[in-house]
């Protein structure tokens, strides 16, 4: 479902030369798969992620996802094929502050080309235990409701991948339970598969398959 190969990305150094964050021989992720992709600080976690979005075009190398070369696709094309096809957690949420929590979901929809956006924003907000939370703006909600209207917005569009990038780091024990929780309950349910990077080993630890981006990556 998810396949990159031969992946590398170097940024441009202070000193006008390059630095390599990664080097990818190969790595798949299978359709409804649920992944934890663990490294520590600076490894290249978060240039990973965008590079499977399509927010970042890698220096050499492919990712096919849902049978669709990235490379190939225009920078418009790959904003839509990103909206279409791909859900996006934020370790600090992003919501819209001018926005309600439905609207935040709504707007994504909409940005899809879909239809019936109230509906499914309701129904999903419902799923995630904010269902007297509908019109609230990200200001009124804690972090934890915050980061649920997030999860809720990622699966708003039936995504074939959910990205997740440290999602628990900003909350509190209890919250950080029930936000892992409800991504791997709604993945599931709606057949995404989900890759979850973090530092946190406790975290990691609650995905069948962990895997250690250093092992990955060949720098
Ligand atoms: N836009 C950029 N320009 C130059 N270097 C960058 C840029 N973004 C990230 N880096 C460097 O790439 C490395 C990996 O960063 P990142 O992907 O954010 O790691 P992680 O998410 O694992 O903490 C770091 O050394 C970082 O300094
Ligand atoms: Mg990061």
């Amino acid at each position: 479902m998810l396949h990159l190969s031969n992946l590398t990305m170097q940024y441009q150094g202070r000193d006008g030369g390059t630095v390599q964050v990664l080097n990818i021989p190969e790595f798949s992720l299978a359709a409804g798969e649920q992944v934890a992709l663990i490294g520590e600080s600076g490894q290249g976690k978060t240039t990973l992620l965008h590079l499977i979005a399509g927010i970042l075009t890698p220096t050499s190398g492919k990712i096919e996802l849902a049978g669709v070369i990235l490379n190939n696709l225009s920078e418009a094309a790959r904003d839509r094929f990103r909206a279409e096809k791909i859900g996006y957690i934020f370790q600090s949420f992003h919501l819209l502050p001018g926005f309600t929590a439905q609207e935040n979901l709504e707007l994504g929809i909409m940005f899809a080309g879909r239809g019936g956006g109230p509906a499914r924003a309701k129904g999903l907000l419902q799923q995630v235990g904010l269902a007297e939370r509908l019109h609230f703006y990200p200001r009124e909600l804690s972090a934890g409701q915050q980061q649920r209207v997030g999860i809720a917005r990622a699966l708003a569009n039936q995504p074939v991948l959910v990205l997740a990038d440290e999602p628990t780091s900003a909350l509190d024990a209890g919250n950080r339970e029930t936000a892992l929780q409800l991504m791997i309950d709604l993945c599931r349910e709606q057949n995404a598969a989900l890759l979850v990077v973090t530092h946190d080993r406790a975290v990691a630890a609650r995905f069948p398959r962990v895997v250690e981006l250093k092992d990955i990556n060949q720098l």
